[in-house]
């Protein structure tokens, strides 16, 4: 194959899932060809089905688990189910999407010295006891709760970049993501925006985990791609990890009330007993991102919350209609 110098050929994994396929939009959009792989475990086609024609765009059905021998420069990491729901399905799939998937995705760099972006989380946390969360934070994980597939999953795929960054000299970017909302996601993922909009738009009961008073801080989706996008793009020095999320905080009963009045709602709340290891608070310091990529979310959480109600609306209409 003809390569030049300033061709870009990225490869975004759990491309086909909610932040993938809004990765995948905001890449064909800057003009770079995207292969976007993904084995539809959480996602679904029909995110990136408005791509299919676009030949800057190629879709891969493949588990990152197994190896894949393609030409990229940009490697952006994803794959992986990211709801409690989805990922203790099949704990040990999820400790197999990030270790394993992390291996190989970083083989796939070390062989064509492609730059390679993580998407971890900030659930590497686990429920701080410092808040909000700086990235020289360690974190407080149960490495044997329900939990730890996904958690201990992501600081293992965190070490593997760090290693093969010293031992190998790759050029990694590890992005912390806090809780990200917006369309395609996944209506039945059990996260508590997903849950609210649904519940409300159904007009049932609105279920908070506990009284409520947990805090959230929410990120709306195109303001994590924007920050996604620019650590890509910073000089080789810069490794992270770098925290990328919302800091306004939220409780939970607030997000619930906020959801009932945005959509006219006839929902009440109701309490439900809290789950094992949910994190009291969760917050993100974003200092280090301001410094390093300029960046901060713009979308305020009532502007964002109305674009997602649009969407879920839309989407709940059409699976009424058909089913
Ligand atoms: N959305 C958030 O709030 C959030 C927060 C922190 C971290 N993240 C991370 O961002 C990434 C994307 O999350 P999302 O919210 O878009 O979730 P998602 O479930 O919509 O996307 C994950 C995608 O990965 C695919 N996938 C899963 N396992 C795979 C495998 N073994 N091989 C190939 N594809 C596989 C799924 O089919 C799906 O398309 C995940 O790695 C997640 O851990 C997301």
């Amino acid at each position: 194959m003809l390569r030049f110098p300033d061709y870009v050929q990225v490869l975004v994994t759990g491309g086909a899932g909610f932040l993938g396929s809004h990765l995948c939009d905001r890449l064909i959009g800057d003009g770079v060809a995207v292969i976007c792989l993904d084995n539809f475990y959480t996602g679904t086609r029909r995110n990136v089905a408005h791509l299919l024609d676009n030949p800057m765009f190629e879709l891969v059905r493949h588990d990152v688990t197994f190896p894949i021998y393609l030409e990229v420069n940009q490697i952006y990491n994803l794959a992986c189910a990211a709801s409690p729901i989805h990922y203790q399905f099949d704990p040990v799939q999820t400790t197999k999407s990030s270790v394993h998937g992390a291996i190989n995705m970083l083989g796939l760099a070390k062989r064509t010295r492609a730059r390679i972006l993580q998407a971890s989380t900030s659930e590497v946390y686990g429920d701080p006891d410092l808040h909000p969360q700086p990235e020289s934070y360690w974190g407080r994980v149960n490495p044997i709760g329900p939990r730890a597939c996904y958690d201990e999953g992501k600081r293992c795929a965190e070490t593997l970049f760090f290693d093969y960054h010293r031992q190998h000299q790759l050029l990694i970017k590890v992005a912390r993501i806090f809780n990200t909302y917006g369309p395609r996601m996944h209506p039945n993922d059990g996260r508590v925006v997903s849950n609210f909009i649904r519940q409300a738009l159904g007009n049932e009961p609105i279920t908070l985990f506990g009284d409520g008073s947990q805090t959230r801080s929410f990120c709306y989706v195109t303001d994590l791609i924007e920050g996604l996008v620019r650590l890509m793009a910073t000089p080789d020095a810069v490794t992270g990890p770098v925290n990328l999320g919302n800091p306004g905080e939220f409780t939970v009963r607030e997000l619930a009330e906020k959801v009932i009045a945005l959509t006219g709602s006839r929902s009440r709340i109701e309490s439900l007993p809290l789950p094992p290891d949910d994190p009291k608070q969760r917050q993100p310091d974003i200092g280090l991102a301001r410094k390093t990529l300029g960046w901060e979310p713009k979308v305020a959480l009532d502007e964002g919350l109305r674009r997602t109600i649009e969407y879920f609306d839309r989407v709940l209409a059409a699976g009424r209609k058909s089913g």
